[in-house]
């Protein structure tokens, strides 16, 4: 009742909107966005405007963060199909509101048939594209069970009330924004290439007036609903989804899904100065990579130094290198490969690393073949929720690429994920994000594939105060890490801590990445004259950050997308 209410409001203001234009050159968004907003009970900030909705209204129900989280979830597989997902996988951090925080994840096992060089040819050279496109890129999708798991461990409201909503809006439908009828008719040539059938996502163009009604994904989503994982896993859809990867031929089994399982993790927790920080551990590096990061710069006076001046920019891109390759090494699933956490946060170890740091000299990534970063960024997303009570939730979740391995399971309307990417596919030869890796995350049946999403909580002298995140593949790391000095450090606002330009290094490529005009030509000349290489590039992430003022909330949604902050 409720979601009927918010798409009629939602359709009036798109009405509204699209009949009387201020400019007629000027097409107007189908729904109100809200980049900034504060409020004294709770916050939904996520990439849909919609889904935002949706989470805040779990909220007022009577929900949790992460009964809102779940819902949210579920709705952005509809109305944000490129990311949002049931066919894909992520990671999740609660905090309760008494300081209890746990980790989940929900991502995707490689199955039980892959081996380590499946994505070889006979003369051991990668084949290009291959972890990449088509169904022997797929990962054992794990959300469903991610979303159970979390619903029977703290989920207040009933299951069934929080798949409503997302059933509703792909059974009805829903407008497509500007940017993404353009995301759309940018995949149209893939999607025709890796789907056996016409899928609803395909028409000649997509514009801002049209809408997407998704049949048969609200009949899959009823299966979830009143048969929890068995709808997903066994039964019709799992019959769907293995005819759609046998046709491709792909390697994924009944077995696999029905062996599926999310993990509750501890959380990994760092200090920096009186911030607590917990963050996702492995099978994602992001939590040791941020812990790194920080603890290598805690005692520089990055303040003094100034934001985006050539001191600050040299020394986090240092900083950065240093960790991603130590992500290269040592990283990939725990539950395969002996990960040494503690010595790799350890502040002697990192005091070591950061010996060779020298203020006037880039450093040199070691030489191996490094690849290319593709203009690939807004392929995962993130949410960020808090409810009246202070409980939070920090949720990445992906299909990888921008809709996943662009192949929709015949039938039951939902993308698969591609994310056997994400595995080093041959030591030293970099993955669609130029990463590099090695022993630690090569493939092996089961294992999961090493990700950068960082799903981070942060508290101040114990209490909360603020729940983070983005997408953006492996520049998720560092951008996490530049909004919370941006803050912290440079005492910035959250929206302009936000909102401002990004860069990033991640040791291979040797050289840092930009967001176009983030840096003054003065600083970019000065970075280049200490050795640096300089590049500019396509938008980096899109943070979705919720800061505890005193009693107030404040939820600022990235301006790189439609995402939006909504709450009461
Ligand atoms: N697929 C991107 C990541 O997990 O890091």
């Amino acid at each position: 009742m409720n979601t009927i209410r918010t798409l009629l409001s939602l359709s009036i203001i798109f009405i509204l909107s699209c009949n009387s234009p201020s400019n007629p050159l000027e097409v107007q968004p189908p729904y109100k966005i809200e980049k900034q907003l504060v409020t004294e009970n709770a916050m939904v900030v996520t990439a849909h405007p919609l889904a935002s909705d949706i989470g805040v209204q779990t909220l007022k129900d009577g929900g949790n963060a992460v009964d809102a989280a779940i819902a949210v979830n579920f709705a952005l597989a509809v109305v944000y199909p490129r990311a949002g997902n049931i066919g894909g996988g992520g990671f999740m951090i609660v905090r309760t509101k008494d300081g209890q925080s746990q980790a989940l994840d929900f991502r995707e096992k490689a199955p039980k048939a892959a081996t380590r060089d499946m994505y070889l040819d006979k003369d051991g050279n990668v084949v290009e594209g291959l972890s990449r496109n088509g169904a022997l890129a797929v990962g054992v999708p794990g959300v469903v069970s991610g979303m159970v798991k979390a619903h029977e461990k703290y989920g207040k409201l009933s299951w069934n009330q929080l798949l409503e909503p997302a059933i509703q809006l792909a059974k009805t439908g829903f407008l497509l924004t500007q940017p993404e009828a353009e995301t759309l008719n940018k995949f149209q040539e893939e999607f025709s290439k890796h789907n056996r059938h016409n899928t609803v996502f395909q028409q000649k163009e997509w514009t801002i007036k049209d809408k997407i009604i998704q049949p048969e994904l609200a009949t899959t989503l009823e299966l979830i609903r009143d048969q929890k994982e068995a709808g997903f896993y066994e039964g019709v859809v799992a019959t769907q989804l293995i005819d759609e990867v046998k046709a491709g031929n792909g390697i994924m089994t009944h077995e696999d899904l029905k062996g599926y399982n999310a993990i509750w993790r501890d959380p990994i927790y760092f200090e920096y100065d009186n911030y607590r920080l917990i963050s996702m551990p492995p099978p994602s590096s992001g939590g040791i990579a941020l812990a790194q990061m920080l603890a290598m710069l805690e005692h520089y006076p990055l303040n003094e130094y100034g934001f985006q001046s050539t001191k600050a920019v040299h020394l986090i891109a240092e900083a950065e290198r240093r960790a991603y390759a130590d992500r290269a090494e040592h990283l990939g699933d725990s539950d395969f490969v002996k990960v040494p956490t503690s010595q790799m946060i350890k502040e002697s170890y990192l005091n070591q690393r950061m010996k060779s740091f020298d203020a006037n000299k880039a450093s040199v990534s070691k030489e191996i073949k490094a690849g290319k970063l593709l203009a690939e960024s807004e392929e995962t997303t993130h949410f960020s929720i808090v409810d009246k009570e202070g409980n939070a939730v920090s949720l990445t979740t992906t299909l990888n690429s921008n809709f996943g391995s662009k192949t929709v399971v015949k039938g039951a309307g939902f993308f698969l994920n591609n994310e056997m990417d994400d595995f080093s596919a041959k030591p030293g030869v970099p993955n669609q994000f130029g990463l590099v890796g090695n022993e630690a995350n090569a493939i092996e049946p089961e294992k999961r594939m090493l990700s950068s999403m960082t799903p981070t909580i942060i508290e101040k002298d114990k209490e909360l105060f603020l729940v983070v995140g983005t997408p953006g593949g492996s520049t998720i790391i560092t951008s996490v890490l530049q909004v919370f000095l941006n803050l912290v450090e440079f005492d910035l606002g959250l929206k302009d801590a936000v909102h401002n330009k990004r860069f990033h290094h991640q040791w291979l490529p040797d050289q840092i990445y930009m967001e176009e005009a983030t840096l003054s030509s003065k600083v970019v000349s000065e970075l280049k004259s200490l050795g640096h290489k300089i590049e500019e590039r396509s938008s980096i992430g899109r943070v979705e950050a919720i800061l505890k003022i005193g009693n107030e909330l404040e939820g600022v949604a990235d301006n790189r997308g439609d995402d939006d902050a909504s709450g009461y």
